[in-house]
Formats: structure tokens, C-alpha cells, sequence
């Protein structure tokens, strides 16, 4: 099973929604791999190196990839695939978009970032990519009525849509800073809402196998 993260634009949480669900994924003792394909950020398997140095557990196997294609053969290997693209869409990312069994979309809230990701929605359609593969999470809201206003949007255009939102919280980046999740942070409550994000990807991706 492959689930890519896609994004048009860098800074919208892609990186961190992968990474968790990865972790989550390989607490739940599906053997998984975290495919980075950003070579020159490196944000994920960075984040992998702080986790396996600090010692935390599940342990999360991360890999860097120039070529998409090496890192689909990896899924070979592994029932689960993460795949963390590259803040844009290129060619590999269309590729990956089409071999993957859920297309999550990270978005901020503002228009700013709202618009690109929506319409990069259409164009993955346009090219192919079945509707109903698209998953839409928003990701760093910086209030309740800012996540609920752009889940809505999102639904006006009729993507489907995590019902849970990531708020920006400092929590969240301390926690990564330190190799944890944000399913992993100190706080219950952000760990709860980052766990119902997560599960919602898992529910979307076993509905459409
Ligand atoms: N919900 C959040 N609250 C606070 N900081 C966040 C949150 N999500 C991500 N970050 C921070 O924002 C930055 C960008 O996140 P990242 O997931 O790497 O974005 P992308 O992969 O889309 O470029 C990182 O420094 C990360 O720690
Ligand atoms: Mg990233």
C-alpha cells in the first residue's frame, strides 16, 4: 500500500503528516518505510536521525531518494509506503500520484495556500488520478473557525476532506524538533486531534484499497 504526500507549495505541513503517519503506522506493526523525496531539504529522514538517535520507539525506516521510481520499488519490500514528495508538482510526484493508493494533499488555511492546493486537486483529476484517491488534510490552522472555514472550501469543490484539522501549535514543532511525532508530543489533547487526523488517513486509504 502507498499513501503520497503532495503539496504545491513547501510549509504546509506535508513533511509532518507523513511523519506521523508513518509512526503511527509502524506502531500499529505494519512494517513501513518512509520514502523522503525532498534530497536537498531532507526533513523527514533528518527528523528519522534526531528519532533513532534520541532512541524512540516505533522505530521509523526512513529512506532518501533522488529517483521516485527506486523509491516505489521499495514498496516492494514493505506493506506500507509513506511518501513524502517534493514541494512542488513534477513529473515524479504525477508518477507516484498514480501508483498510490491515497493522494494526501496537505494544506494551510489561508487562500494563499488554499487555492494552489485546490487546484492542484483538479489537475491531478485532469491528469488522471482518480477523485476518490484524493484526501485533503489541513494542516496548521490557526484557530477552530480558520480549520472548520477551510474544510469547508475544500468541500465546496468537492474533495473529500479530514473532518480533523491540525492546529499550529508550538507543541508540535518542539515535539519534531526532538524526533517525535505530532501524535508523540507532550500534550494529550494535541496528540489526540494530530491520532483522529491519522486515523482518518487509515480509515480513507482501507475504503479504497
Ligand atoms: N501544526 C503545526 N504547528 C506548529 N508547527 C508546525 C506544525 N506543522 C508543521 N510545523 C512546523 O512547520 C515547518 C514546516 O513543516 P513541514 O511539515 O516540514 O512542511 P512541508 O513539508 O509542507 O514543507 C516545520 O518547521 C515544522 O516543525
Ligand atoms: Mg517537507
Amino acid at each position: 500500500m502507498i499513501i503520497s504526500f503532495i503539496s504545491q507549495k513547501g510549509g504546509v505541513g506535508r513533511s509532518t503528516l507523513a511523519r506521523a503517519t508513518a509512526v503511527e503506522f509502524a506502531r500499529a506493526c505494519k512494517k513501513t518505510h518512509l520514502a523522503d523525496l525532498d534530497s536537498s531539504q531532507q526533513t523527514s529522514a533528518k527528523w528519522a536521525e534526531r528519532r533513532d538517535n534520541t532512541g524512540i520507539f516505533p522505530v521509523v525506516e526512513t529512506g532518501v531518494y533522488r529517483r521516485h521510481d527506486v523509491a516505489l520499488k521499495a514498496a516492494s519490500n514493505y506493506p506500507c509506503l509513506i511518501v513524502d514528495t517534493r514541494p512542488f508538482v513534477d513529473i515524479s510526484s504525477l508518477d507516484i500520484a498514480r501508483q498510490s493508493n491515497l493522494v494526501v494533499i496537505a494544506t494551510g488555511t489561508s487562500l494563499d495556500d488554499l487555492e494552489p492546493s485546490l487546484l492542484l486537486g483538479r489537475e491531478l483529476v485532469h491528469k488522471g488520478i482518480p477523485h476518490n484517491r484524493l484526501f485533503y488534510v489541513v494542516g496548521k490552522a490557526p484557530s477552530q473557525a480558520e480549520g472548520r472555514s477551510a474544510i469547508q472550501t475544500i468541500s465546496a469543490w468537492q474533495f473529500a476532506c479530514a473532518t480533523s484539522f491540525i492546529m499550529f501549535k508550538p507543541g508540535y514543532s518542539i515535539a519534531l524538533d526532538a524526533g517525535y511525532s505530532i501524535t508523540e508530543t507532550s500534550w494529550k489533547t494535541l496528540n489526540l486531534r494530530a491520532r483522529n487526523v491519522i486515523s482518518e488517513i487509515s480509515v480513507r486509504v482501507s475504503s479504497h484499497p
